[in-house]
């Protein structure tokens, strides 16, 4: 990105005088001018207010990246950044580089992915300080059968901070989160390195926030906490509880395995008792989704024989 200093400033949410600007870089306006052009022309709209100055638009509310280290206790390895390439991309490369202490929680957050994905290499929609987009790292000791488990555990940890918010979330088996039948994130997760116990896994998560307009490039029904709400979020805020909700959550999983959570699935559960279709590349199995066995699998009724669908690379649509 361009300019990241001068966008560094912006990210108060305050207005600044051109003059100003000049003064503090120690540049002529016409510079300061062109940067902010070059900073608009990478998607980054800033606003130009006349006798005010320039200010970032409502919607786009930086992460307070001090209040954040301030607020999380614990042995946090952060990679904090206005923009960067996809924040699983970011601890993958740490837990290649590094050996980190066991205990250790790698935070991996940003403002803006220009490479954000999702499963199967999907894009992620990620512009600037609308959303959330951020990955936790952690060395887990789980029998690899386990694993799988773990988007449903991630996906229930968010669904529960945004309870706290009043919020209803609902879950869709393996990875997505919803708000009024509409997707508002999704889950990534990955593994780096030894396929043996303790596993490194990055925990990928994009939560829709502030993020209202009509976007390019999101080719289903997308939700916002913005738009259901009527207002604008803290987004620092709600990072902090999404955070501590997946660390308290992955811990119970790692002390207590899957069965805790098979049995609060059905209360976020999408499609719970509905006809549904599993897709995986040409194959469609139809039947109806009987929520999740004590693994994190899919239990699907076809005709009275019920079969448990691994996640992995399969779509669950509605029927
Ligand atoms: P499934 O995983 O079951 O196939 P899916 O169709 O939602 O579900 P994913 O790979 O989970 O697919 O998510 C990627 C899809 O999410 C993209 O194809 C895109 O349509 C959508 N998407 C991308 N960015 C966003 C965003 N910020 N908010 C909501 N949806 C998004
Ligand atoms: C999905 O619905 O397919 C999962 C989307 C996951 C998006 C998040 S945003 C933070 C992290 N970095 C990425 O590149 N992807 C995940």
């Amino acid at each position: 990105m361009q300019h990241m200093p001068l966008l560094e400033v912006l990210c108060d949410n305050n207005y600044h005088s051109g003059e100003d600007l000049a003064a503090n870089f120690k540049v002529s306006r016409a510079t300061i001018s062109n940067w902010i052009g070059q900073i608009r022309q990478s998607g980054i709209d800033i606003h130009s207010v006349p006798g005010r100055g320039y200010v970032l638009p409502n919607q786009m509310q930086p992460l307070n990246f001090a209040n954040l280290q301030a607020t999380l206790t614990g042995n946090f390895h952060f990679l904090l950044s206005r923009e960067t390439n996809s924040t699983n991309e970011e601890v993958k490369q740490l837990f290649k580089q590094k050996r980190l202490e066991h205990d250790a929680v790698v935070l991996a957050a940003t403002d803006k992915q220009t490479q954000g994905r999702g499963r199967r290499g999907r894009v992620w929609h990620s512009p600037f300080a609308q959303n959330l987009y951020f990955t936790l790292g952690m060395q887990l000791h789980l029998p690899m059968a386990e694993l799988s488990g773990l988007s449903l555990v991630v996906g229930i940890a968010v669904a529960k901070a945004l309870q706290t918010f009043g919020l209803t979330p609902q879950l869709k088996w393996p990875n997505d989160v919803y708000l009024e039948g509409k997707k508002l994130g999704g889950i990534l997760i990955e593994l780096e390195g030894n396929f043996e116990p303790p596993y490194s896994v990055i925990m990928g998560v994009g939560l829709n926030v502030n993020m209202v307009d009509n976007q390019q490039g999101i080719e289903q029904a997308w939700n916002s906490l913005a738009l259901h709400s009527g207002h604008n979020w803290d987004r620092t805020q709600v990072l902090t509880s999404l955070i501590q909700q997946i660390i308290n959550q992955t811990n119970i999983f790692c002390q207590q395995g899957f069965s805790p959570f098979a049995k609060i699935w059905p209360d976020f559960d999408l499609y719970l008792d509905q006809n549904v279709n599993i897709v995986s590349g040409q194959r469609v199995e139809q039947g109806i989704n009987l929520g999740v066995d004590d693994r994190g699998n899919l239990l699907l009724n076809q005709h009275e024989q019920i079969k448990a669908i691994t996640g992995g690379e399969v779509s669950l649509r509605p029927a």
